[in-house]
């Protein structure tokens, strides 16, 4: 149903069509509700998504990033470099397996991962690099690979902004080192809550099947053991058969997703000094999930929070993507402060999420375009 164009503009909303309601409704019927045949397809539809290669859902990317660290054997002692302008998933798995986060700084405008920061920051305790792709501009995936090959490091890449994205025509997770994606129902495709990881063989995916399940192996007498304490992150099939119907309609929500952004360009004719997200070039097979807008706070008289209260006053919902990871009370433990990170620190203390979603119609999106450009020219200095 379309939304009125004074009815409350959602942050988010993902389409849950009939079908996959009533394939929700057999699988509750069938008796058979925990991870099972759902599951499973899941995972196949997913790696033939990645070329192939091994995928492992979960109940969350929070939980893939943590799985993917503990097989890549990282804990106490060992550092790894991340981005600080990204989801608290990154600091917070980091330093649940014991590491030392390592933060760089990123670009203003892709808010991707600084690569000549990493090189830099790289030494002898370094055991992987952790960069967040960010919806319409991927990470220099060529660079980043032969950064971490040269100095034997592995990679993460946080992919939950951006399934459907592509790098040289492939998806991303097809190629790369262990990579993860979010289905929470801001994401380009749901399960309510879900996440994957992405592989390389599958002595890997055993063993996360070990660690995504308590840690528990199976003995040969049909006893089982734990050797490491393991989580409990398997995804149930209601939410696996709701994964599956939604990547089979994935590239109609990009394709209306980026419909939409190519729309946030045109319309947008607020302050020329808000900095705007990498503008959207033919066939460059970016995927966008998030519209984010950094506000010329020193040229209006409004503060952030105000200039949020005014588009909520008519009726238009924001967020913050994101906070610095480096200056959160967890990141100042490991010594950083204001000042450490510029561009990083910029995007928190200035960037605006605008709503982009599937299901938001073009008048929607002018909308939004017409209340900034109103609230911005209204509060200049
Ligand atoms: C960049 C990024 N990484 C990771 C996550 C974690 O995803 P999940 O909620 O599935 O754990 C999020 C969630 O918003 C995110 O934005």
């Amino acid at each position: 149903m379309a939304i009125r164009p004074d009815a409350p503009l959602k942050f988010a909303s993902p389409l849950i069509d009939e079908a996959t309601i009533t394939g929700v409704a057999d699988v509750l019927r069938s008796g058979h509700i925990t991870s099972g045949p759902w599951v499973e397809t899941f995972e196949k539809d997913l790696s033939a998504f990645c070329s192939g290669r091994p995928v492992r859902v979960m109940t969350s990317a929070t939980a893939a990033v943590e799985v993917a660290l503990q097989l890549a054997g990282i804990g106490p002692g060992d550092e790894v470099i991340a981005c600080a302008q990204t989801f608290f998933t990154v600091i917070n798995m980091i330093v649940k397996v014991g590491a030392t986060p390592v933060f760089v700084d990123c670009d203003l405008v892709t808010r991707n991962i600084d690569l000549e920061q990493v090189e830099r920051r790289i030494g002898p305790r370094t055991r992987a690099i952790l960069p967040t792709h960010w919806p319409g501009s991927l990470v220099g995936m060529d660079k980043l690979h032969a950064l971490a090959k040269r100095s034997e490091l592995r990679v993460i890449e946080d992919a939950a902004l951006v399934i459907g994205s592509k790098w040289k025509g492939r998806n991303v997770g097809a190629i790369g080192d262990l990579v993860t994606f979010s289905f929470h129902p801001n994401k380009n495709i749901t399960s309510i809550e879900g996440g994957a990881l992405v592989m390389n063989d599958a002595a890997e995916a055993r063993r996360v099947d070990v660690l995504r399940f308590h840690g528990i192996e199976r003995l040969p007498d049909g006893t089982r053991d734990v050797a490491f304490p393991g989580g409990k992150f398997n995804l149930p099939d209601v939410n696996a058969r709701i994964g599956v119907a939604q990547l089979a309609r994935l590239p109609g929500f990009l394709a209306r997703r980026r419909a939409l952004v190519e729309r946030y360009f045109r319309n947008w004719r607020a302050d020329p000094a808000c900095v705007l997200p990498p503008r959207p070039e033919l066939d460059d097979g970016q995927s966008w999930n998030m519209f984010c807008v950094l506000l010329p706070l020193d040229r209006i008289t409004l503060t952030r929070a105000e200039f949020r209260a005014a588009l909520a006053a008519r009726g238009i919902a924001t967020g913050i993507s994101y906070e610095a990871l480096h200056l959160s009370t967890l990141g100042r433990r490991f010594g950083y402060q204001r000042g450490d990170l510029p561009n990083t620190e910029r995007i928190a203390d200035t960037t605006v999420t605008l709503p982009l979603h599937v299901a938001m119609t073009d008048a929607d999106v002018d909308r939004v375009c017409d209340a900034c450009a109103e609230i911005l020219a209204g509060h200049r200095r």
